[in-house]
């Protein structure tokens, strides 16, 4: 049985959404052809991702130092052990599916805050002698991505590029998208822009099972 992690960014409602309703169509395919695997969905305008902050810092750098992080509040603590799960839960899981739109050339913000929970040196990366080396290994990530515009060749695209290096660089080799775009640029083609897309989910569901 495999641990699947369905990560969404975006509030929108999923019948207003492309990426949306595509991930939608590909996680009730995969549950079709994967029934005994286990999906947990993270709905990332839903979940309280820790962000980064002044706090945060404080934290990671007396940790990193040996110190204590006893004085530090009990609200503080929490976030910091969210963070902690949030970080474990990623390691531990064998697959992932991201569903994102394009914002402005990249993801919405909310996927990069998350990101920073499971970018961890020493839990999915580690500094070596011979550069940066990934540390999860045998897992797979596609990423189902809607832009209005067309930015697959695009040298400014920070969306789906940006995914890949991210999970390259902690490990993540076996990396594919579904990239459904152009459909506002082209609204008359828009019907078979989407169509394309979905065709592809069944060769989808094959190399991600
Ligand atoms: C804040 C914001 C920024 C956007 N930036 C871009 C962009 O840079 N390029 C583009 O092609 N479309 C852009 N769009 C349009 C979305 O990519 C498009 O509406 C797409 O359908 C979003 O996917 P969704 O339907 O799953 O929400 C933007 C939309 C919003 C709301």
């Amino acid at each position: 049985m495999a641990q699947v992690l369905f990560i969404t960014a975006n509030p929108k409602a999923t019948e207003k959404s492309t990426s949306l309703s595509l991930g939608e169509e590909f996680l009730q395919s995969y549950k079709e052809a994967r029934p005994e695997d286990e999906v947990i969905v993270i709905d990332l305008y839903k979940n309280d991702i820790p962000e980064l902050d002044y706090e945060f810092m404080e934290v990671i750098g007396r940790l990193r130092a040996g110190l204590s992080v006893d004085h530090l509040s009990e609200q503080t603590k929490k976030r910091f052990e969210h963070y902690n799960q949030l970080t474990d839960q990623f390691v531990n899981a064998d697959k992932y599916v991201f569903v994102t739109p394009m914002w402005n050339l990249g993801m919405p913000p909310r996927v990069k805050t998350y990101i920073d929970t499971f970018c961890v040196a020493g839990k999915t990366f580690r500094y070596t002698e011979k550069g940066v080396q990934g540390m999860l290994q045998n897992k797979k990530c596609l990423h189902i991505h809607a832009s209005g515009g067309f930015h697959s060749k695009d040298p400014m695209n920070h969306a789906d590029p940006y995914l890949r290096d991210i999970m390259h660089f902690i490990g993540v080799e076996d990396y594919r998208s579904l990239v459904v775009e152009g459909y506002a640029a082209l609204p008359d083609k828009a019907e078979s822009i989407i169509k394309e897309v979905y065709d592809q989910i069944p060769a989808t569901i094959e190399w991600f099972v």
